[in-house]
């Protein structure tokens, strides 16, 4: 803390033109890119994701360098007509000190994308990766360093969340705070950082829904509806974990959704198959206790995946599960699983189709499948969710475009110019100049 302090008040860095500051992060970008074989491989080996995901990751945090390390000087103020004889104008001030909390499940972007805009800006930076998945941040760390960032400007504290994570969202030095992560730990942060009233970006998870209705193009459909689930094991915030099926097509969809889930494999990373291993054993036990409560609860089991013969006994592999047709009230369907689990739900009209999407509390992404022009404008904008997709969908895809949620998903937008925003506050000067 000390040192991000001193770096943002007394360094160069505080004093480093915006095209300076984006010429440090394109060349971090550039060492990543050197290193993109190594670090998708200590990616996929830390997490247990599949080496093809942990090469889409690099790809990410090339993105993020180079989009944020090109961003910087193209934010500016406004000005604003006020009374005769006065100017007034706005500048967008970094905040200072940034705390950024990481999660396990996509360490290397999610770094990226909170370094990328929070430097971008001008302030410095304060880390504390997931105590399950520190790797690939450590050694951006050392990319940084071999760029030529300024002492101080980007620090790493490793440590548990209760003690290091709990540290540095209360510290008063700590100026604004952002988090991904669940919303119990959202809340305690927000707890924490209320105490010296900071600012605070909070991206919590999700419930997210897929309608398809009976016009879709199901064909077009099925393999984006696997995969937004299935990616990085549904241990993704954006995970596109309920599929809401207009009745006419309920039938046929869930038979092709439930051939393709009967032939999903989750084995080693390195084998790459279509899924890894989920991060912890804590984390394996948490989905396999969702899933035999709902299967207890007489929830319908529509198809079920493997794990590959040969994988290594005691590895936290899950065989993902498909439930339908799910009780909209049931845990199941209410509640983030954060694994390889899908439920599937019929609906009648448009209407039933909104109010389930969002029934959960949730609101972070929403996908819609129609070739009806009208209806994708109304469910798009009906539906309460910081990113829709019509026609498809981006589980963590598109690092241009503003991503965040709505009630219990969260606050603040990340990725694309918005985190710009909310890595920066507004400062208005007005002159009396007679
Ligand atoms: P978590 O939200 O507790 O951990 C995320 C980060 O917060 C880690 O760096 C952790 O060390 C830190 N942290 C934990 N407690 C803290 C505290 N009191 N103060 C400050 N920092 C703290 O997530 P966890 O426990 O690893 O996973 C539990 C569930 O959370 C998962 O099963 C999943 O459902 C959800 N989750 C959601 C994520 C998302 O991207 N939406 C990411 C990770 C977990
Ligand atoms: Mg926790």
């Amino acid at each position: 803390m000390a040192a991000a302090r001193r770096a943002f008040d007394e360094g160069p860095w505080g004093r480093m033109p915006a095209v300076e500051r984006g010429r440090l992060l394109t060349r971090l970008g550039l060492r990543v890119e050197a290193s993109a074989a190594a670090l998708a491989a200590l990616e996929s080996r830390d997490t247990g994701k599949p080496l093809t995901q942990g090469k889409a990751d690099v790809a990410a945090v090339l993105r993020f360098f180079e989009f944020y390390g090109g961003a910087g000087d193209k934010i500016h103020g406004q000005t604003i007509p006020f009374l005769p004889g006065y100017t007034a104008l706005t500048l967008r001030e970094p905040h200072g000190v940034v705390a950024g909390i990481i999660p396990w499940n996509y360490p290397m972007q999610i770094l990226a994308r909170v370094l990328g805009a929070a430097l971008a800006m001008g302030n410095t930076l304060v880390v504390k990766p997931a105590e399950d998945a520190a790797l690939s941040t450590l050694r951006i760390a050392e990319l940084a360093l071999e760029a030529g960032f300024p002492e101080g400007v980007f620090n790493v504290v490793t440590g548990y969340g209760q003690e290091a994570g709990a540290a540095l969202a209360g510290h008063p030095g700590v100026d604004y705070v952002t988090f991904t992560g669940s919303p119990p730990t959202g809340t305690a942060i927000q707890q924490a950082a209320a105490v010296n009233n900071r600012g605070v970006t909070m991206e919590l998870g999700g419930k997210s829904p897929q309608i398809v209705f009976a016009d879709a193009d199901l064909e077009a459909a099925l393999p984006v509806l696997v995969g937004a689930i299935i990616q990085n094991g549904g241990q993704t915030c954006s995970a596109g974990s309920r599929i809401l099926i207009e009745r006419p097509v309920y039938e046929k969809l869930a038979a092709a959704l439930a051939e393709r889930f009967g032939r999903l494999a989750a084995g080693p990373h390195d084998a790459d198959l279509d899924l890894g291993a989920l991060i912890s054993v804590r984390q394996r036990s948490r989905v396999a206790a969702m899933t035999e409560a709902a299967e207890a609860a007489g929830t319908p089991i529509l198809a079920r995946g493997s794990v590959v013969a040969g994988a290594p006994p005691g590895g936290f592999y899950f065989a993902p599960v498909l439930f339908g047709p799910v009780d909209p009230a049931a845990e199941i369907a209410q509640a983030e699983v954060f694994g390889p689990v899908l439920s599937l739900f019929p609906f009648d009209d448009e209407s039933e189709a909104v109010r389930l999407a969002n029934g959960t509390g949730y609101g972070l992404v929403a996908g819609v499948w129609t070739r009806d022009g009208g209806r994708q404008h109304r469910v798009a904008k009906g539906v309460r969710a910081g990113q829709v997709f019509v026609n498809g969908y981006g589980a963590g895809g598109g690092i241009e475009l503003p991503f965040g949620g709505f009630g219990k998903s969260g606050h603040g937008r990340e990725k694309g110019f918005e985190a710009l925003y909310d890595m920066s506050a507004t400062k208005t000067i007005v002159f009396n100049h007679g």
